[in-house]
């Protein structure tokens, strides 16, 4: 099992995955409610940028 490379996604996909969670081959992202929206699209930015 190879996990997905988030570092190619760009900062909606990320925080749409922050928001809902999803569920994936190996198991279930969880929701991180406890982040805003701004801290959602904060680490989307972050995790977009580190492929570039
Ligand atoms: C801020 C930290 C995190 C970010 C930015 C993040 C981001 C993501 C993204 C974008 C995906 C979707 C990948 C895809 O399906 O293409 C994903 C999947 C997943 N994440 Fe996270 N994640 C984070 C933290 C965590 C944590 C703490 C856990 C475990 C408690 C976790 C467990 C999972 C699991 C199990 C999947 C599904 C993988 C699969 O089976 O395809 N993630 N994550």
């Amino acid at each position: 099992m190879v996990a997905p490379n988030i570092a190619t996604y760009d900062i909606a996909t990320v925080k749409a995955v922050l928001d809902h969670g999803k569920k994936g081959a190996i198991g279930v992202m969880p929701a991180f409610d406890r982040l805003n929206e701004k801290q959602k699209e904060a680490v989307g930015a972050y995790i977009s940028s580190i492929s570039k």
